[in-house]
């Protein structure tokens, strides 16, 4: 663990902007260990959206970040159809967070 945080310190102090949202590996090793892409792929809708389609849809939605992150752990439907996502609620807030800043920044 310790090692990681070094990598982490390392690489956001190579790339602003990657402190909060972590480096890419990190996030889809975390998007992975959640079980993410059991329902969902990168760029193509599985059960729930491809992320890529995530982040076109919401670009430019200051607001996007904050509401995806709260359902992500708390579920919900509608917004892409009529199969709901279920909840997430072992994940930690910040896991969850940083989980849809990914999302969002996905392409
Ligand atoms: C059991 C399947 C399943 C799993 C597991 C799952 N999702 Fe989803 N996800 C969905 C479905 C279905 C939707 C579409 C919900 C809707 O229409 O509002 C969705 C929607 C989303 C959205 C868009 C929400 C919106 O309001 O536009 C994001 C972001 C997302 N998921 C992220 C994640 C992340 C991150 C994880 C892992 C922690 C995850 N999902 C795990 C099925 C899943």
């Amino acid at each position: 663990m310790k090692k990681e945080w070094m990598a982490l310190a390392v690489a956001s102090a190579l790339l602003p902007g990657a402190a909060l949202a972590g480096t890419a590996a990190d996030m889809q090793a975390l998007a992975d260990k959640s079980g993410c892409f059991s329902c969902h792929g990168m760029q193509s809708k599985l059960v729930g959206p491809g992320f890529a389609e995530v982040a076109a849809k919401y670009k430019g939605d200051s607001q996007a970040a904050e509401r995806l992150a709260k359902k992500i752990r708390e579920g919900g439907k509608g917004a892409w159809g009529r199969i709901p996502m279920p909840p997430h609620g072992s994940l930690a807030e910040d896991d969850a967070k940083k989980l849809a800043e990914w999302v969002l920044s996905a392409s």
